[in-house]
């Protein structure tokens, strides 16, 4: 179903049964109201109270309680007077420019108003044209989130912007507080991406040119580019057959005298196997640099990723459990040396305005973004444990198909489902069965790490990451996220489903 504005005489029309398509309209709108899709503009808003109470005072706190139930959409400030439709009607027009803020369509009665607007459909069109339409299941869907808090989002961003509070400010400092609080460290040092964290992260932690680090290789290549991009030699580690995070039992064998850092991964919202890994690290004296940026608020025994390394890096890339509206990263730390370091590196090596005590770079998560994060914060763990139901009800409705193997999760893990990654011979042809129905699936990852042409120079062979090599023919990523209803994971289900019979 669409975003819709209800004009002003179809919600007339709804309160007052004077229409013959008041049910069509109210049976629209019912269902808009229910799956939060039915909106006003704040244009509407004075002139709708206004005319009903003095031409339809008997419905007067009838329509009181329906605007209740409405999401305002805000009008824009930016208007064109020379716009054909505001010559004709600036009521309407401002309307249309509501609508499109949420690509919204508005469903009118008024001719002269379905004439002039591209994005106007009548009650009858809007009912044949629903009861047709195909379902469509997107991989991802970040516009229903920003429409489920968009006045808060509004307020934080008009903020921002209204104070000039570009870089720095109160924004960043209420985010890094409010986000090492979330994760459980001393510190959060907000910086430009995830991949900047784990850079600026292993600069802090010492690395000198050819020291290696081990890295996973089923990951994105943010993971590796880091160390290379540090000045240290990448070391692939092959991922466990069940759980696709490191395998713990392949780290050993790869650690050398030159070995300084591990990164395990919390691939897919799971946590890497941190006992065995922190124990490895310790026996051969190791720093841990966590990548957390798929998993914000996972938890491995009771504990929050990105607490248990030296540093852990975080990603608030926008499609991330926790996104910003552009780029943007965190480093956490309990290490006051660690944290110094990071914070002056992310800042031309400065503390102070022009006291540089060495070259840095500039990586700074800027002032509304912070802004944006300080919100969504907010709502990350009903996010997350929405995500948790979205994954047990996958988890039901395709336990018996024989032919994909559903997430394992280690025991004493709170997964946050970043994504849900089913494993089957058929993944291709599965995918484009979907994508024929209207449903988008993702490869995480389509080519393992050590099999990319920026890794050649490894000369990395099949049998030498025998499970990342298999697997990357293998592995599906299905829609997963908060909104989504259990209609649309049956839906999905349903499809796969079909596909194996
Ligand atoms: C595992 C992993 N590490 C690091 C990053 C890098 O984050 P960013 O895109 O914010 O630089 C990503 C983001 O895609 C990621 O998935």
């Amino acid at each position: 179903m669409n975003n819709l504005i209800f004009d002003s005489n179809v919600i007339i029309d709804i309160l007052t049964k004077r229409d013959e398509t008041q049910d069509l309209s109210s049976e629209i709108f019912i269902k808009a109201i229910l799956k939060k899709k039915a909106f006003l503009s704040v244009s509407q808003v004075h002139n709708l109270r206004f005319v009903i109470k003095r031409n339809y005072p008997e419905f007067y706190q009838d329509y009181l309680k329906i605007e209740g139930k409405i999401e305002i959409v805000k009008t824009p400030s930016y208007i064109d007077l020379e716009n054909v439709l505001a010559k004709v009607d600036i009521e309407d027009y401002l309307i249309e420019i509501s609508a499109k803020l949420i690509n919204g369509l508005i469903i009118t009665r008024d001719q002269k108003f379905l004439e002039l607007s591209q994005i106007t459909i009548s009650p009858k069109d809007y009912y044949l044209k629903y009861k047709n339409s195909h379902t469509k299941i997107d991989f991802l869907d970040l516009k229903t989130q920003y429409l489920s808090m968009h006045n808060e989002m509004d307020k934080a961003i008009d903020n921002i912007i209204s104070n000039t509070a570009f870089i720095g400010g109160k924004s960043l400092t209420d985010f890094n507080e409010n986000f090492a609080k979330y994760i459980g460290t001393k510190y959060a040092i907000g910086v430009g991406n995830g991949t900047d964290a784990l850079i600026i992260s292993l600069k802090a932690l010492g690395l000198k040119p050819g020291d290696e680090v081990l890295v996973p290789a089923n990951s994105f290549i943010a993971t590796s580019e880091a160390v290379t991009n540090a000045g240290g030699k990448v070391v692939f580690v092959d991922c466990h057959p069940d759980l696709y995070t490191v395998d713990v039992e392949k780290i050993e064998e790869k650690i050398t005298a030159k070995t300084k850092v591990i990164i395990p991964v919390h691939l897919y919202g799971q946590a890497a196997d941190m006992d065995p890994i922190m124990e490895i690290a310790k026996k051969h004296d190791l720093k841990i640099l966590e990548d957390c940026a798929q998993a914000h608020g996972a938890k491995y025994k009771n504990q929050n990723v990105g607490t248990f390394g030296d540093l852990a890096s975080f990603s608030f890339y926008p499609g991330k459990n926790l996104g910003a509206y552009g780029d943007g990263g965190a480093i956490v730390t309990n290490d006051d040396s660690l944290f110094r370091l990071c914070k002056m590196f992310a800042n031309h090596g400065r503390i102070e305005k022009y006291n540089h005590e060495f070259e840095g770079v500039n990586s700074r998560l800027d002032g509304l973004q912070a802004a944006v994060l300080n919100v969504k914060l907010q709502h990350i763990s009903d996010w997350n444990k929405n995500r948790r139901r979205v994954a047990e009800l996958y988890n039901k409705y395709l336990a018996d198909v024989e032919e994909i193997v559903l997430p394992k999760i280690l025991s004493d893990v709170v997964p946050v489902y970043h994504l849900f990654v089913i494993r089957t011979d058929k993944r291709n042809e599965l995918k484009d069965y979907l994508k024929e129905n209207n449903i988008s699936a993702g490869i995480h990852y389509p080519i393992g790490l050590p099999f990319l042409k920026a890794y050649d120079y490894l000369e990395s062979k099949p049998q030498d990451f025998p499970v990342t090599y298999e697997y990357q023919n293998k592995l599906l990523s299905l829609p997963i996220y908060p909104e989504m209803t259990e209609e649309m994971v049956k839906f999905v289900s349903e499809k796969i489903r079909n596909f194996f019979v």
